[in-house]
């Protein structure tokens, strides 16, 4: 069929492999959208639900803005692509110097790849490339942890910490990577923010140094809030010891703010709200609030001068880094991340977050008496819903997704946890009904 008369509804769904999807049970009962405005999504029964993560923490700002819709639009007519290797255009250094205005200070140096994974995989890799430039070329192990997401490429999948990402493809992961144990400690269940308790679980990096030698290892890569594993919060000063061990042995820190960068802890990036400061950090996600794809890595001032000042004596036009992609920084990605920002700016939305996230905490932790919650857990404009486990895990998580489906409230299971993630333009009604509809589907999965 063509585009011009495209319908909602596709005359196959054999031919789409899905990502992350059971295929089978899918194609048999299909959930499609075809409609999403503002914080309410329409699906190809006509079903009204309201979104509740964001759209994968994609869209703080709401569905269908305009102001991104037309900046995009715009820059189509006008440029729609330009090569980004020894070429550019203005855009992307305009939006490079209003992202490193929110970044912590010192970490202005703006790479862009296309995703949050290829982030990631930058990230690792400038972190070789400093080490290296500095004459340092023997540090090549990496530290991740446990229950850690940072993409599906290769070297993010490696310093993830999810074994189903892992399983099928360990013969191809890269070599040298350790994993520090994670912070979902039995005594976190249905704690409001930062537990009291498991500092001592960073000490697990002072270990991975000591048995690999802290001078091997390049770089340690943490999410400050681990999103996809279910909102696990660092604990009180967990993230200011990881950086006490890094500064030790001169292991660079990698925070991976794909889903707490742009204000989804209530600051700018989860760095700042804890007070911890990052060597890199990535993002992707709301950087364009999700309608078109575009990751970044922000590095360190000394970091980017480091791999640069090493390449002196090459001939001209030889890049400092050999890295980067056809899609890096294009007009289209750039155009909507500018529009994103102006909107940021404009409608102090970070601010706006932070004031509704105690109320948005609180409906959340109300849905503790629901029978099958075993825990939840809960930061800024994030949070998640952990569900008894049924038989195998990930059952119960995605029953109690269908059943919330039904009852007009749409997010992500990560398997038996619930991802829930407010836009920040949500009003408290709609809070309201986010928590309103997650205790009506909860407690019909419990009858069922
Ligand atoms: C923390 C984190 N890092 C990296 C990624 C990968 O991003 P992408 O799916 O855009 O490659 C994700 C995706 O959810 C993420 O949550």
């Amino acid at each position: 069929m063509s585009s011009s008369n495209r319908t909602n509804i596709p005359n196959s769904l054999n031919e789409h492999w899905m990502p992350f999807t059971d295929n089978k049970n899918f194609k048999k009962n299909p959930r499609l959208i075809t409609d999403a405005k503002g914080v309410y999504l329409t699906n190809h029964e006509g079903k009204k639900m309201i979104d509740a993560s964001s759209g994968l923490f994609c869209n703080p700002l709401g569905h269908g803005r305009r102001e991104i819709t037309e900046a995009v639009s715009k820059q189509l007519d006008k440029l729609d692509y330009c090569q980004p290797f020894n070429q550019g255009f203005g855009g992307s250094f305009e939006l490079a110097t209003r992202i490193a205005k929110k970044t912590p200070e010192g970490i202005n140096r703006i790479f862009y790849t296309i995703c949050g994974s290829t982030a990631v995989e930058t990230a690792i890799k400038i972190a070789i490339a400093y080490h290296r430039a500095k004459g340092d070329s023997k540090r090549f192990r990496f530290v991740g942890r446990e229950r850690g997401y940072h993409g599906m490429n290769i070297g993010a999948t490696t310093v993830g910490g999810m074994i189903n990402n892992v399983k099928t493809f360990a013969s191809v992961l890269m070599p040298g990577v350790q994993h520090m144990r994670h912070t979902h400690l039995p005594e976190h269940k249905f704690v409001k923010g930062q537990p009291e308790t498991g500092v001592e679980m960073a000490e697990d990096l002072e270990r991975i140094a000591m048995n690999f030698g802290g001078e091997n290892i390049a770089a340690c890569i943490v999410e400050p809030i681990a999103g996809s594993t279910g909102t696990l919060i660092p604990p009180k000063g967990y993230l200011k010891r990881l950086r006490e061990i890094c500064d030790k042995h001169g292991i660079l820190l990698i925070f991976d703010e794909v889903i707490t960068g742009w204000g989804r802890t209530g600051s700018a990036f989860a760095s700042q709200e804890f007070g911890v400061k990052p060597d890199l950090m990535t993002m992707a996600k709301a950087t364009t609030n999700g309608v078109v794809p575009m990751g970044v890595v922000a590095v360190k001032e000394e970091i980017y001068d480091t791999v640069l000042d090493s390449s002196s004596g090459a001939p001209d036009g030889t890049p400092e880094l050999f890295h980067g992609y056809t899609y890096s920084g294009i007009p289209v990605a750039v155009a909507a991340a500018l529009a994103v920002q102006d909107i940021f700016d404009k409608e102090d939305i970070f601010k706006r977050a932070k004031e509704m996230s105690p109320y948005f905490q609180d409906g959340l932790h109300s849905l503790k008496d629901l029978k099958e919650v075993v825990s939840i857990r809960g930061y800024g404009m994030m949070g998640g819903i952990e569900m008894k486990m049924k038989d195998k895990p990930g059952k119960s998580g995605f029953q109690t997704f269908k059943h919330c489906y039904d009852a007009g409230v749409n997010f992500k299971n990560t398997g038996d946890t619930l991802i829930i993630a407010p836009q920040f333009i949500c009003e408290k009604k709609h809070i309201d009904e986010i928590i309103e509809k997650l205790r009506t589907g909860i407690s019909n999965y419990s009858k069922s």
